[in-house]
């Protein structure tokens, strides 16, 4: 599908009336005190992208402040940011102190719906070591879209005058989404940002693009060059960026493409040396999506990560330093030995025993198990959720006290002795599991 004129498609109207009304004011603001204003990153990509018949849909936009008149500091985008507060009082202001940038969020807006807007200074970055956490200092836009990961996302649609809706175009980006292609800016891109292979692949699969040859060499390169694997070097911000990469594609409905092209890549090695995706794998990871869907309330991409995770023999301190909840790191450290308990399941005489045991085990645990198991195991645990964790007493707290029975600590033994017989098929109705009762527990 190839792309409309350009200046068709960079037209603000394109946008809803509020949005459109709120970047004009932001210009505004910009000009007025001598700067540039700019739209930069995925929202251009989207407009460029977006169908030309639809109208877009902003939910989360990045703007940049240049010098124009006026040298723009570091602190610009945190002004611009303070005069359109006060435009907009039920804005919610938040300031990152270290790289002065800005950000307004609007929460379930009457117009603006739920929006965040990131203001910041055109800035450049430099990574003092491999992998680590970028050093910043406030530079013209070219700069500013040069320090950014990919052609496409470093895109900047001018907001003022004058050459208002000119596009800044310095890297090819706008070939790039003609020929629907990722690639980087520079050839170090994954060496000094190791989570951008994750995004590579994310964009890729999302947008329906491919890797660009050269780009997907570098990714390889990185890889090769064992970036993630300076284990010492490793900031734990760059774990928790990892982690939300991980997260963003798990969940997203084309998690299956993304992982099968990041195994391809070797790139799974990122979260541990040793991890490959293997067809045994593969299998556990799609059947712990279709067994998550027996409890909605557990985070899909969690039990993913968790089932990657758990191919690790180090897997406790790979889920530690990616900084998963402190649940899922006992399950994970403890994963052998709850495989173990498990596996008594099929030497269980009766349905109770094995729902005794079962019960012991947040559903979590019990999907993570079952997935790695064998099949008996993994059925009994299906039958589990499916049918046993659903069965009731025909009896319960309320009936036991109109039976004459005082409430007291035996109830909850009547009850579980109850519940055991129905699910042994001793009782099914309510006579029967009053006689069940006056025969075990006789009235005096
Ligand atoms: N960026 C980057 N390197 C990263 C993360 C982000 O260069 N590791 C830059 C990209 O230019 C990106 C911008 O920061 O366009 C904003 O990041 P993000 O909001 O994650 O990306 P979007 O392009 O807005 O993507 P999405 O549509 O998924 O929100």
């Amino acid at each position: 599908k190839d792309l409309f004129p350009l200046r068709y498609l960079l037209r603000l109207e394109r946008f809803a009336e509020p949005f459109q009304k709120l970047l004009t004011i932001a210009a505004q603001a910009a000009a007025e005190r001598g700067w540039h204003l700019y739209l930069v990153g995925g929202a251009v990509r989207d407009l460029l992208l977006a169908d030309p018949s639809e109208p877009v849909a902003l939910s989360d936009i990045d703007l940049v402040v240049d010098g124009f008149h006026q040298a723009a500091t570091v602190g610009a985008g945190v002004e611009l940011a303070r005069s359109l507060q006060t435009l907009y009082p039920q804005a919610r202001l938040e300031i990152h102190g270290k790289f002065q940038t800005a950000a307004l969020l609007w929460h379930n807006d009457t117009e603006l719906d739920s929006l965040w807007i990131d203001i910041a200074t055109a800035r450049t970055e430099f990574y003092p070591y491999p992998a680590a956490n970028p050093e910043v200092e406030a530079s013209s836009i070219r700069q500013d879209l040069y320090r950014r990961d990919f052609t496409v996302n470093a895109l900047a649609l001018r907001l003022t005058n004058p050459r208002s809706s000119e596009l800044l175009d310095f890297f090819g980006g706008v070939l790039d989404l003609r020929s629907r292609q990722i690639r980087v800016l520079h050839a170090n891109s994954f060496i000094e940002d190791p989570t951008r292979i994750y995004r590579a692949v994310r964009f890729a699969v999302r947008l329906g693009f491919v890797l660009e040859p050269q780009t997907e060499g570098y990714i390889r390169h990185a890889i090769d060059s064992g970036v993630y694997e300076q284990r010492d070097r490793i900031v734990p911000a760059l774990q928790t960026r990892l982690k939300s990469e991980l997260k963003y594609i798990l969940q997203a409905p084309y998690w299956r493409a993304a992982i099968r092209k990041l195994a391809d890549l070797d790139a799974l090695t990122c979260i541990h040396p040793m991890l490959k995706l293997d067809a045994a794998l593969w299998r556990q990871m799609r059947l712990a999506d279709w067994l998550q869907r027996c409890d909605m309330t557990i985070p899909h991409w969690q039990i993913l990560l968790e089932v990657l995770i758990a191919k690790i023999d180090d897997r406790a301190n790979v889920a530690q330093a990616l900084q998963l909840p402190a649940d899922a790191i006992k399950r994970l450290a403890n994963l052998a030995e709850i495989e173990r308990q498990l596996e008594q399941l099929p030497h269980c005489e009766k349905t109770s025993q094995m729902v005794q045991l079962l019960k012991l085990f947040s559903s979590e645990t019990l999907i993570l198990v079952a997935v790695r198991s064998s099949r008996t195991i993994r059925r009994l645990i299906w039958t589990y959720f499916s049918r046993w964790s659903l069965v009731k007493a025909p009896i319960d707290g309320t009936d036991l006290k109109a039976l004459g029975y005082k409430p007291g600590k035996q109830f909850k033994q009547m009850l579980d002795d109850l519940l055991a017989a129905t699910l042994d098929g001793e009782i099914s109705d309510r006579a029967q599991a009053e006689a069940f009762l006056h025969k075990r527990y006789p009235l005096t």
